[in-house]
């Protein structure tokens, strides 16, 4: 025995293929890798296939939803609504543009929820964040309903052809751990020609995608049929083998699902992670923190967040996983619950 087990089951790893090799080394080899005609034509594609007007890729998630935010007007002294469930990022794009998140908890299933945002708004409200977290889609009408201008933060939720954006503006992002990628990057989308005006007008100074990137971006685009029937086959093996207790709660959203993320609920996460870790195999929480905890705020406002926060565990369910990954992600749950999670 050497020793030496099978290489770490990584919670995210993108999915890189000859294609996209393939595709970027014929980038290099034109010479053409700064901005060009590679990302005009992946701005293009991903104009057409979201159905919107505008499409301006960024240098990442949190830049797109900036220049969004910035566009539609948010200034300092302006509130702009946002979960307290999601990652630090989207609270930081709000303060670089001098506006103050307005926190609000979020509804039970991942989602959002109208109800608590429209508690939130006041005469200082600029903008609504609605965040499609963890690959699970909200269903925009009663936030647009509400007044002011909602940003739809897909970063996490990239399906366009079946959750199309409907708000003011939409961001992605394409970090190496999301949907697709190009290493880093970004996307706003917008039907109003003043706020893409404005946004591209700014990230002609502050940067964004390059052709080569940009070219990774066209190849991760074009597969996206496969990532979708890999991530539905993953979620399906994991359906059939993990004890129901633990799957009931992502079995009742996964019909408005694209399966970025698969989690469990019913399972000890801190004895997850440990059983799991010692067999190679990462998983996370949905989120890492809580935005209203960082800001120093009570629990008591946010009770669904909060007990999101304590029950959900994200297992690996990447595109990239291979059958025996699967498989490993599959005994070191079982491992766990015997280990008593
Ligand atoms: C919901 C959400 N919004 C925005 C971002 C920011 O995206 P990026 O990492 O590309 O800046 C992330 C990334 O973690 C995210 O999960």
């Amino acid at each position: 025995m050497s020793g030496v087990g099978p290489p770490p089951v990584p919670h995210s790893r993108p999915w890189i293929t000859a294609e996209d090799e393939a595709a970027v080394a014929r980038c290099l080899r034109s010479s053409q890798i700064a901005r060009g005609t590679e990302v005009a034509a992946f701005e293009a594609d991903l104009a057409d296939l979201i159905g919107a007007r505008h499409a301006l890729t960024t240098s990442s998630g949190t830049q797109a939803l900036w220049l969004a935010l910035d566009a539609l007007g948010v200034r300092p002294g302006d509130e702009v609504v946002v979960p307290t469930y999601v990652c630090e990022a989207v609270a930081a794009a709000v303060r670089q543009c001098g506006g103050t998140p307005r926190l609000v908890d979020v509804a039970p299933g991942w989602r959002a929820d109208a109800c608590a945002v429209a508690a939130a708004l006041g005469p200082r409200t600029r903008a609504i964040v609605l965040v499609h977290a963890l690959g699970v889609y909200t269903d925009p009408s009663p936030f647009l309903a509400l007044g002011p201008p909602v940003v739809e933060d897909f970063c996490q939720t990239f399906a366009p052809a079946r959750f199309p954006p409907r708000g003011a503006a939409a961001v992605y992002s394409f970090h190496a751990t999301k949907c697709l990628t190009t290493g880093e990057g970004g996307l706003l989308t917008t039907d109003d020609d003043a706020v893409a005006a404005r946004a591209r007008a700014r990230s002609e100074v502050t940067g964004g995608l390059s052709d080569l990137q940009a070219a990774l971006g066209r190849a991760q685009l074009a597969r996206q049929p496969a990532f979708a029937a890999r991530r539905a086959a993953i979620a399906e093996h994991y359906l059939e083998a993990l004890p129901r207790r633990l799957t009931t709660d992502y079995d009742a959203v996964r019909r408005d699902s694209m399966g970025f993320r698969f989690l469990l609920t019913g399972i000890d996460f801190d004895t997850l992670r440990r059983v799991a870790g010692a067999r190679g195999v990462a998983v996370r929480r949905g989120v890492d923190a809580l935005l209203h905890r960082r800001a120093g705020l009570d629990d008591a406002p946010f009770p669904v967040a909060a007990d999101l926060l304590a029950r959900t565990c994200s297992i690996p369910a990447h595109p990239s996983l291979g059958a025996p990954e699967v498989t490993r992600v599959i005994e070191a749950v079982r491992a766990a619950l015997e280990a008593g999670a």
